[in-house]
């Protein structure tokens, strides 16, 4: 009889909010909970996403994604992202971490801008120089470093950010959204903004995924499905070539170890300690085509990004030094790699890189499919 009461009452409310849900939506609980405290005291919660296959933490700070928890070949669930679980303790927290972008959503520009400044219309924009000269991530105070206004939405969470116009020297007053929406084994990252001048924008997550679960990341096997890169210079600033991968290090259109050639005698590898570029995605830009499968073969788990987007930074994790200590253990060199889905580098500086001008009018969106499997 409790049983039977219980399925009605369940069938019943159910009904009552089915046309609001999609399937996916139904099937994924979204909880909110309180995170800690940004820099002057304003509250950051921590948005947890769990469906059947995943359970995804994302906090207002930076929205930053702190924890996925995916099954492995056994169906042993393990967090598979470097994080902490602390807003401010000494070595281990996203305050005290001012330089990994673990996890962040990285913007009003993810990656560098050449000189710290560009030209827009006829007049050039001074920016914060956060990296020998050049911008990085956006400057000295990105979009990893401010806290998000959160809200739920069915499946997920949407995060919003408005920039004022002169933020970190960029024009235009920008009003970013980033929906995170789980549907079944995918954690679906959507972008969009809009601006009242024009400016540019590029926005990415920088996750730095370990799909062991800790240790170092150089035996899982990677496939990019990309013929060119951009090589860069000593500064990690592209040289405006789009130079082939075939016969480089460069070359994982046929999956191969990441660390397999990571120590070879090859410049652009030397520059950046490792791999530390952005390749050129082949195409089709949609989210029907995988761009790029890592797979780590002690625990049989596969990452596989769909995008939008022409490009992708892949970063070895190639500066962790030890400093600091996440959930997976202390993170050194190596022990986290980076697929930033993304326009490419130095682009408002590189007229023949595809644009990444916002114009008032127009809403910049892009988005980024993490999918999750084991075998
Ligand atoms: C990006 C950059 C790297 C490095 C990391 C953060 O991936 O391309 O050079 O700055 O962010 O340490």
């Amino acid at each position: 009889m409790k049983s039977a009461n219980g399925l009605i009452a369940f069938t019943l409310l159910t009904s009552a909010f089915a046309p609001a849900l999609s399937p996916a939506a139904a099937q994924t609980s979204v909880a909110r909970a309180p995170f800690g405290k940004t820099p002057d005291g304003q509250p950051v919660d921590v948005y947890t996403l769990k469906d059947k296959v995943l359970t995804v933490k994302i906090i207002t700070w930076g929205a930053h994604v702190i924890d996925i928890e995916a099954p492995d070949r056994n169906g042993k669930t393990g967090d598979i992202v470097l994080g902490y679980s602390s807003m401010d303790a000494p070595n281990s927290s996203y305050l005290a971490d001012h330089k990994t972008y673990m996890g962040s959503v990285v913007g009003r520009y993810g990656n560098r801008i050449a000189h710290a400044e560009f030209t827009l219309d006829g007049k050039t924009y001074h920016l914060s120089a956060n990296d020998h000269g050049n911008t990085l991530h956006g400057g000295i105070t990105g979009f990893d470093w401010k806290n998000w206004s959160g809200a739920k939405i069915p499946a997920g969470v949407e995060l919003t950010l408005v920039s004022p116009d002169g933020d970190m020297g960029f024009p235009g007053t920008l009003t970013a959204h980033v929906r995170y929406t789980l549907e079944g084994n995918k954690l679906k990252i959507a972008y969009t903004a809009t601006t009242d001048k024009p400016t540019v924008i590029n926005l990415t997550n920088h996750s730095y995924f370990n799909l062991a679960g800790g240790g170092q990341i150089l035996d899982h096997v990677l496939m990019v499905d990309a013929d060119r890169y951009t090589p860069t210079d000593a500064l990690s600033i592209p040289t405006g070539e789009l130079a082939p991968v075939a016969g480089t290090p460069f070359d994982f259109k046929t999956p191969t170890a990441i660390g397999a050639r990571i120590h070879d005698n090859f410049e652009q590898l030397k520059l950046a300690k490792g791999y530390d570029h952005n390749f050129v995605l082949n195409g089709p830009h949609e989210l029907s085509h995988a761009a790029i499968v890592v797979t780590d073969p002690k625990s049989g788990r596969t990452l596989t990004i769909y995008t939008t987007e022409p490009g992708v930074q892949f970063y070895t994790g190639n500066f962790l030094d030890g400093t600091f200590t996440g959930n997976l253990g202390k993170e050194e060199q190596y022990d986290g790699f980076c697929l930033e889905t993304q326009h490419y580098p130095d682009s408002p500086n590189e007229p023949k890189f595809p644009t990444t001008t916002l114009n008032p009018g127009q809403t910049y969106r892009t988005t980024t499919i993490f999918q999750f499997t084991a075998k």
